[in-house]
């Protein structure tokens, strides 16, 4: 044996590792898992039905064009099926917006904090991250992010609603932003968490991108639609980038099993969206409940809410974690809390409210 090892592409060192949200413990007292925005609510029975039927057929390749599914959101979405592409998960679709337009010398633009995979998937890309702070009240600072677009920009992330804070931006100044920003720098309105979003002033990213080439929306199934598991997302965009994104997907990466789900869940939208109002319903207590404990919370439009704890951070995760809730801090920054079951959040209001007390 040499000590010699392949060489692997520079690019890749010092990437931070993806910290997917830690499961609760497996063995002691109930605990509940508010760690990762999930959908707390087991599979619709439909949907169930649908995805154990395709199970049965698992020796054969999926259909890699996802032609069901496709059609289903056209006609949902009133768009041509050309601007569809799908993925792994809304975070494979990111990937492959990467692949399609970033590489060595050009540069990446997203607020910070954000999505924790932006940094990782444009690392990868071999691009340079360009991070636009947050303002004071958690929201994308889109003036200094359209200051921060040069002529190396490929591409800018808008996460909206944002992840981790839950804060969202309006209609006026999106658009505003889009004016902005040159026709050839593609924009990625990334919607994960859109379904959550109850304030009218929060557009539409599919209706901002029907007249705007330059405008790409992702959209999941694994939030609202509860089937994180399952792993299928999607894009809406013109051409040439809704083609460039099927030139980059893994070819049959969206399993069968996640393709009839999702056409399922497309066609339960009301049962599902009854769950989905039910969780707003919840986000509003938690929000009024920490309030009136005193925290300051930023407004949240998703399935989460953000604690700004600075250096309290890692005790108020262990405070959390010892009385049976695992939530995401981001050490030394603050904790995302997703909004859960009834039971889950009471839990969890309890131990803020304690912490609370002893600070
Ligand atoms: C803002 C945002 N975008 C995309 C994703 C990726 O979700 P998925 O790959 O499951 O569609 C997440 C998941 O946490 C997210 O928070």
């Amino acid at each position: 044996m040499t000590e010699m090892a392949p060489k692997l592409r520079a690019a890749l060192d010092g990437i931070p590792t993806y910290r997917p949200g830690r499961p609760p413990a497996a063995d002691g007292p109930r605990s509940y898992k508010l760690s990762s925005n999930e959908n707390p609510y087991p599979p619709l029975p439909g949907v169930l039905e649908a995805a154990a039927a395709a199970a049965g057929a698992f020796n054969r390749y999926p259909d890699m064009a996802c032609s069901a599914l496709v059609e289903e959101l056209a006609s949902r979405f009133d768009v041509p099926v050309t601007h569809l592409a799908t993925g792994t998960g809304s975070v494979g679709v990111a990937q492959q917006l990467l692949q399609s337009t970033a590489g060595p010398g050009d540069e990446v633009v997203y607020a910070w904090r954000s999505f924790e995979a932006y940094p990782i998937i444009t690392q990868i890309s071999g691009a340079t991250s360009v991070r636009v702070p947050l303002t004071a009240d958690e929201v994308h600072d889109l003036d200094a992010m359209a200051d921060a677009v040069t002529d190396r920009t490929r591409l800018v992330f808008v996460c909206n609603p944002n992840n981790p804070t839950g804060t969202a931006v309006r209609r006026a100044e999106l658009e505003r932003f889009l004016d902005r920003v040159p026709g050839d720098v593609l924009v990625v309105l990334d919607e994960a968490y859109r379904e959550f979003v109850r304030d009218e002033e929060v557009p539409d990213g599919i209706e901002l991108y029907r007249d705007r080439p330059n405008v790409c929306v992702l959209r999941t199934f694994s939030k609202a639609y509860g089937l994180a598991g399952l792993r299928v997302g999607f894009a809406v965009a013109h051409e040439p980038v809704a083609a460039a994104l099927r030139k980059t997907a893994v070819p049959f990466g969206v399993s069968q099993i996640a393709q009839d789900a999702a056409v399922a869940s497309l066609r339960s939208e009301a049962a599902l969206l009854e769950r989905v109002d039910s969780l707003v319903g919840e986000r509003e207590r938690v929000v009024r409940e920490l309030t009136a404990q005193g925290w300051t919370v930023p407004g949240t439009q998703a399935n989460f809410v953000w604690l700004r704890l600075g250096e309290r951070t890692a005790d108020f995760a262990a405070a959390c974690e010892a009385a049976g809730v695992t939530v995401r801090p981001f050490a030394g920054e603050g904790v995302r809390v997703t909004v859960g079951e009834a039971a889950a959040n009471d839990l969890f209001l309890q131990t803020a409210q304690t912490f609370r007390k002893d600070l």
